[in-house]
């Protein structure tokens, strides 16, 4: 039973139910009388030849006939109408299902693992058509699979009014092709590794020759003949994998001819001989030689393609549920119980203590014995090479992994005895990826909402006033759309992280915030939101010492720790890693003048 359970044809045929019961019945109901109708349709020829031949009243087997005629015409469509809402609610279901699961748990590890992306990808994309025919359209399939299956065994069935093994060997004999051809009947092979990652190769090149991001390096860069050979390439290894898994295997083939060819010869071969010495009468015949006949669809019925395309997504989903919360769970937030409501300021002091931290899929520690306070309404910034782990401070400080040692504290409790979502609520960022979304400029700046007072205020501190209108969708492809560069983008992302402290946030992170402004903008903007912040606790992550150096405190990290601490000041005069890196910087900024002379024209 347990087997039987974790199969994904019974996943599938428990989630129909699950997502629209009624419809469910009901297509199940029409599924029997669909496959029992050619059998009872055969009963009832028999019946009016067998009055005609007796000349006995017709009228009875007349209507007989007429109401299975007209069932049988009209029970297809009707089914396939069933089946294609009952399909829809299916999708829809394990749509929400999903959504559900991406977005519960309060980490993000569940996105993250390799070993979930294929579920993942299924999941996502079931009923695009990209991998098969959208659930609806299957549902037909799977109708006339089992149909078939059905009907013939309704028909095998009425056999035994005429003998006990007519029917035994005639279903046996279909039955048995579906075992003797059961290595071509499904590509089975279809979930191996190398089959996923040829998916994911063609897929992903698919991606860049029709998706608009890479449209300009592919251009610019000559590369589409290389991403159509690559495509070409990849489908045609997916298709010879396919080709080669369902190619019928001709001793099989020929074995199963011979059982069928011997069950039938033997089958009508006897009710031939009966016929002949009047042991049965015309309408027996016609009856039994109509359902012998009929079996054949044993052959053609069953769990088709579809069944076992349409129960991977759900198999996908429902395996989801379980291992994404696992995956995207953080430790102890069942017992956050502690307050962080400080009633004298919204500011908090922040430390990094003796913190270690790997991310999952690799071996090696990003931070470790980590040591870093920020008093509260401080400013402090993060200097450090690329992959020093900056943005993974930022995302631990959100709260979005847990360390795998030491703590994150907050006023002196540690962040994993608070509330998530309350402790978020008093964060607010720019994230060096920040989203943009595409919806108005004021769900941009206020994605929960906020008064417009304060919306068009954050704009103008993010000097983002001037971009649109409050209602203008910012994303072409939507009525009255528009497209921003990259730099006025980053001002949006200022200006929400700017409307949140606003609305109450107390702890500001900001990562390269000004990675994509004009030096012009930099400046001034960066000034605007040291007054909007002034009373947060802030920590700058950047790479332009412009902007580092007016922080209240700078600290470098290197190699997961930090090595230097102190202002501006303190560390120019400690001529260590800091003093270096800014007098490269500073000195980009040194022109010489047309005698000669060294002309500072920027000045850091
Ligand atoms: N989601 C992730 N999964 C696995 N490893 C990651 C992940 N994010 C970052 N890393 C790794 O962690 C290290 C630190 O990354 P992080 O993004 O914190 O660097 P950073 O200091 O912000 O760098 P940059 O200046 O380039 O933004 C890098 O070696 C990176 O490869
Ligand atoms: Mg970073």
């Amino acid at each position: 039973m347990k087997q039987l359970q974790a199969r994904q044809e019974h996943q599938f045929f428990a989630s129909l139910y699950r997502a629209a019961p009624a419809l469910a019945v009901t297509w199940w109901a029409m599924l029997i009388v669909r496959s029992v109708l050619p059998a009872l349709l055969a009963v009832a020829t028999g019946s009016l030849i067998g009055a005609l031949d007796n000349g006995e009243p017709i009228t009875g087997s007349l209507v007989f006939v007429g109401i299975t005629f007209i069932v049988f015409s009209m029970i297809v469509p009707l089914h396939q109408v069933v089946g294609l809402n009952l399909g829809s609610r299916l999708s829809a279901w394990l749509s929400d299902r999903l959504m559900v699961a991406t977005t519960a748990p309060p980490g993000m590890g569940h996105l993250e693992r390799p070993e979930l992306t294929h579920d993942l990808t299924m999941a996502r994309d079931f009923d695009l058509g990209i991998m098969g025919p959208p659930l609806h359209i299957s549902m037909d399939f799977i109708a006339s699979g089992l149909g078939r299956l059905f009907g013939g065994l309704v028909a095998a069935a009425i056999l035994f009014n005429y003998s006990w093994w007519a029917p035994l060997v005639l279903a046996g004999g279909w039955l048995s092709t579906h075992w003797m051809l059961r290595e071509s009947a499904v590509w089975r092979d279809r979930n191996t590794d190398e089959v996923r990652s040829a998916q994911r190769h063609a897929e992903y090149a698919y991606r860049l020759a029709v998706d608009a991001p890479a449209a300009k390096e592919i251009r610019l860069f000559g590369l589409a003949p290389w991403v159509i050979d690559r495509f070409v390439t990849v489908r045609t290894t997916l298709f010879d994998l396919q080709r080669n898994a369902t190619r019928l295997r001709e001793r099989s083939v020929a074995g199963a001819l011979v059982v069928v060819l011997a069950a039938n010869v033997a089958v009508f071969w006897s009710l031939g001989n009966d016929a002949a010495n009047g042991q049965l009468s015309l309408a027996a015949v016609i009856v039994y030689m109509s359902v012998a006949a009929g079996t054949f669809t044993i052959a053609f019925g069953g769990w088709s393609w579809a069944l076992d395309g349409a129960a991977a997504p759900v198999a996908a989903v429902l395996r989801l549920e379980s291992s994404m919360a696992e995956a995207g769970a953080l430790s102890g937030t069942a017992s956050a119980t502690a307050v962080i409501r400080r009633p004298d300021s919204v500011a908090r002091e922040i430390r990094f203590h003796d913190l270690s931290f790997g991310y999952e899929s690799s071996s090696r520690p990003v931070l470790e014995n980590f040591d870093l306070t920020i008093p509260a309404g401080t400013s402090l910034a993060i200097v450090g090479q690329n992959g020093a782990g900056k943005t993974t401070l930022a995302k631990l400080l959100c709260r979005l992994y847990d360390p795998q040692h030491g703590s994150v504290e907050v006023d002196g409790v540690d962040l994993r005895d608070l509330d998530v979502a309350e402790w978020r609520s008093t964060v607010t960022a720019v994230f060096q990826d920040f989203v943009r979304y595409e919806l108005s400029l004021r769900d941009n700046v206020a994605p929960s909402g906020a008064p417009d007072e304060e919306i068009l205020a954050a704009l103008l501190e993010a000097g983002a006033d001037q971009l649109a209108d409050l209602d203008t969708v910012l994303a072409k492809g939507y009525f009255g759309g528009i497209d921003l560069s990259g730099g006025q983008w980053q001002r949006i992302a200022l200006a929400r992280a700017l409307c949140a402290v606003r609305l109450g946030a107390g702890v500001v992170l900001l990562d390269e915030p000004t990675a994509q402004l004009d030096v012009r903008g930099e400046s001034e903007i960066f000034e605007r939101i040291l007054g909007a912040t002034r009373g947060c606790t802030t920590i700058l992550i950047s790479h332009r010492f412009s902007t580092v150096r007016l922080a209240d405190r700078i600290c470098v990290l290197e190699h997961g720790k930090v090595v230097e601490l102190g202002t501006h000041d303190e560390l120019i005069a400690a001529s260590g890693r800091y003093r270096t890196m800014f007098d490269l910087q500073a000195s980009r900024f040194i022109e010489l003048d047309e005698e000669g002379d060294e002309v500072v024209y920027e000045k850091l």
